[in-house]
C-alpha cells in the first residue's frame, strides 16, 4: 500500500530539485546530487482524517524470502527517543533485524545499519535528533557502507522529511510509524537501488499481530491499542500516531499469558490513552476495566499501564483496580494544568473539578494509590494565577513524582496557531517553581515509607555501586539496598529506612520469594 499524493511542494522547492521519473509506485527525484526514491510521504492532512474504515488484523507476517539471511555478518544499532511506546517500537525494529540475521551492537563503529527512532513531542527532541544526524554524518563518510535510517514520529513530520532531503542526504531510509514491519523492504530497496527510500505512511495501517520482538529483562511492554483521538491542542501525537485502534483482547490476553510462561514479571500495558481501549470495538462491549479484570487472572506478578487520560478513568475501572493482587496501584494520570480555563484552551475535556473529584474516588478505593503525573508550564495565555492553581492542584493531589515540560509549540497542532506570548524566562521561573515543589512532595511521599517493609523487584545494580541494587516498588519507587547479583530479577522484602527526593534506601528483610 502507498498513498502516494504527488503533491512535492511542501517537500522540496524545484530549485535544487529534478523530478527523475514518476509512477504510481513512486517518484524519482534529485536533490543536491542526491537520488531519492519517494514511495509515500506524511502529510497532515491525511493524518488529522479519521475514518470510519474498520482495521483489519493480519496474522500472516513474514519477512520476505531473499531477505532472510540477509543481515548475516552484520550488526545493527538502533537508538530510541520518546516514550514506552517508541521504546517497544524499537523492540519489534530489532526483531525484524535479528529474524533477517543481524545481530545489535552499542557501539556504533561497528554498526552495519544504525536506526534512530525518533520523538517529536517537543522541540528539544528534535533538535537532539538532527544533533545526531550531524555525528552520523561524519562516521557515514569513515564507512560509507553504512546504512543510516530514520523512523518514528518525527518521521511523521511534513517539514522533517523536508529538512532531511535537503540537508541530510546521506541518510539512507526514512519510514513512519505505521509501516515498521515494512523495513526488510526497505532495506532492500536502498540497499540495491542505492538511493534514499522515503516511504512514510500518513494513515495507519493495519494492526499486524505476529510481528517478532526483541524483550529484555523482567520487564515486558504490550500494546494495547496504539493512535491517539483526543487531539488536545499543543499535541502532534494523534497526527504521528494515527487513529485509535484497540487489539482484540484474545490477542492481548494471549501475549501476556505467553510472557508470563516465559517468566516475565512485569508486563506494562501500553497505549497514549489506554483507558479508551475498545471504544473502537463494534461488535464487542469490552472496555479498559474488563481487560484490567482479564489481566488480574493472569499468572503474572505485576501488571502496569501506561498512560490514562482523565477524561476516560471510569468506575468500573476504579473498581477494579481497587481488587489489587497483580494490578499495582500505580497510577500516571497526566493533568496538564490546574486550571480550568486553561485544560480547555487545551482541550483535554475535564475541569479541576473534575480531576480532583476522579484523585479522590481512586484514593478511596485504592488507599495506596501512588499517583503520579505529567504537567506543562507556560500554555498560550497561562497567566501567574492560572499558574498558580496548577501548584495549588499539584499539592491537593499530593503527586509523587511528575514529568513537567515547558510548552513547545508543535507545527500543524492548534495550539501553535495560538501567540506562544509567555516570555521563556518566565516558563523557566514556572518550570523551576513547579519542580521544587514536586521534589518535595517526592521526599514527603518516600519519608512515609520508611520503617515499612515492601515489596521489591530487583532490576539491576545500582548505576554507581555495584554492590547495591536498584528495584522498584508496587508503587513504582526506586530502591537501594545491598545485595549480591544473584536477586536481579527476583522479587525480595526491603524494609526502608532512609528517604532521599527521587529514592529510598533500605535493608534485605528475607531470601527471595521467588526463585530468578
Ligand atoms: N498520551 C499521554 C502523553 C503523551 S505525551 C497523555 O495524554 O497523557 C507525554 C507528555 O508530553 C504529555 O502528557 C504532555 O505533558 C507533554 N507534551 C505533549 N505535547 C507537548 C508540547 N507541545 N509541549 C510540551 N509538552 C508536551
Ligand atoms: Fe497527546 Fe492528548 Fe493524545 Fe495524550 S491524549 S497523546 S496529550 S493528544
Ligand atoms: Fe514522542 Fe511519538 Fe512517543 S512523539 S512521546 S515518541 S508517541
Amino acid at each position: 500500500m502507498t498513498n502516494n499524493t504527488k503533491d512535492y511542494s511542501k517537500y522540496f522547492d524545484f530549485s535544487n530539485a529534478k523530478i527523475l521519473s514518476e509512477d504510481e509506485e513512486s517518484t524519482r527525484v534529485r536533490i543536491n546530487g542526491r537520488e531519492i526514491q519517494i514511495k509515500s510521504q506524511p502529510d497532515y492532512r491525511e493524518g488529522k482524517r479519521r475514518g470510519k474504515e474498520s482495521i483489519a488484523v493480519h496474522t500472516d507476517f513474514s519477512i520476505p524470502e531473499d531477505m532472510e539471511n540477509f543481515g548475516e555478518g552484520k550488526r545493527y544499532h538502533v537508538q530510541t527517543y520518546g516514550c514506552q511506546m517508541n521504546e517497544h517500537d524499537s523492540e519489534t525494529i530489532k526483531g525484524l533485524l535479528e529474524q533477517m540475521g543481524y545481530t545489535g551492537t552499542e557501539d556504533r563503529t561497528q554498526a552495519d545499519i544504525i536506526l534512530l527512532n525518533t520523538c517529536a513531542i517537543r522541540e528539544n527532541a528534535e533538535d537532539r535528533v538532527f544533533g545526531e544526524l550531524g555525528h552520523l554524518k561524519v562516521l557515514k563518510t569513515e564507512r560509507p557502507g553504512l546504512m543510516i535510517g530514520v523512523c518514528g514520529c518525527m518521521s511523521q513530520e511534513e517539514g522533517v522529511v523536508n529538512r532531511i532531503l535537503q540537508k541530510h542526504g546521506f541518510v539512507d531510509m526514512i519510514f513512519g510509524t505505521h509501516n515498521v514491519h515494512r523495513l526488510p523492504h526497505l532495506i532492500r530497496e536502498a540497499v540495491f537501488g542505492k538511493e534514499m527510500v522515503v516511504e512514510v505512511w500518513s494513515k495507519e495501517g493495519d494492526i499486524i499481530e505476529n510481528l517478532p520482538k526483541k524483550r529484555e529483562g523482567m520487564r515486558a511492554w504490550v500494546n494495547i491499542m496504539y493512535g491517539c483521538d483526543k487531539f488536545c491542542t499543543y499535541c502532534i501525537v494523534p497526527y504521528t500516531r494515527g487513529k485509535e485502534r484497540s487489539r482484540r483482547p484474545e490477542d492481548v490476553i494471549a501475549e501476556v499469558r505467553e510472557l508470563a510462561r516465559q517468566g516475565f514479571k512485569e508486563i506494562t500495558l501500553l497505549g497514549q490513552n489506554v483507558n479508551a481501549y475498545g471504544k473502537d470495538f463494534e461488535d464487542l462491549d469490552y472496555r479498559f476495566g474488563d481487560l484490567m479484570e482479564d489481566m488480574s487472572k493472569i499468572d503474572v506478578p505485576r501488571v502496569r499501564f501506561t498512560t490514562s487520560h482523565p477524561r476516560d478513568f471510569d468506575d468500573r475501572l476504579i473498581q477494579v483496580l481497587g481488587g489489587g493482587g497483580n494490578l499495582v496501584e500505580h497510577i500516571h494520570l497526566p493533568v496538564q494544568s490546574g486550571s480550568s480555563a486553561v485544560l480547555k484552551k487545551m482541550s483535554r475535556k475535564y475541569t479541576r473539578e473534575h480531576y480532583l473529584e476522579l484523585a479522590a474516588k481512586i484514593r478511596k478505593v485504592v488507599p495506596d494509590a501512588v499517583l503520579t503525573t505529567d504537567i506543562i508550564v507556560g500554555f498560550p495565555g497561562e497567566s501567574d494565577e492560572q499558574f498558580e492553581e496548577t501548584l495549588s492542584l499539584v499539592r491537593e493531589v499530593g503527586y509523587d513524582s511528575a514529568y513537567t515540560f515547558i510548552y513547545s509549540p508543535r507545527e500543524g497542532t492548534p495550539a501553535a496557531s495560538m501567540a506562544d506570548d509567555i516570555p521563556m524566562e518566565v516558563k523557566k521561573r514556572r518550570l523551576a517553581a513547579l519542580n521544587a515543589l514536586i521534589k518535595e512532595q517526592s521526599r514527603r511521599g518516600n519519608e512515609a515509607l520508611t520503617g515499612r517493609t515492601v515489596e521489591v523487584l530487583v532490576e539491576g545494580e545500582s548505576k554507581n555501586n555495584a554492590s547495591v541494587l536498584a528495584g522498584r516498588t508496587r508503587g513504582n519507587k526506586l530502591v537501594h539496598f545491598e545485595g549480591g547479583p544473584e536477586l536481579v530479577g527476583t522479587f525480595v522484602q526491603v524494609k526502608i529506612n532512609d528517604a532521599k527526593s527521587w529514592y529510598v534506601k533500605g535493608d534485605l528483610v528475607e531470601t527471595p520469594v521467588f526463585a530468578g
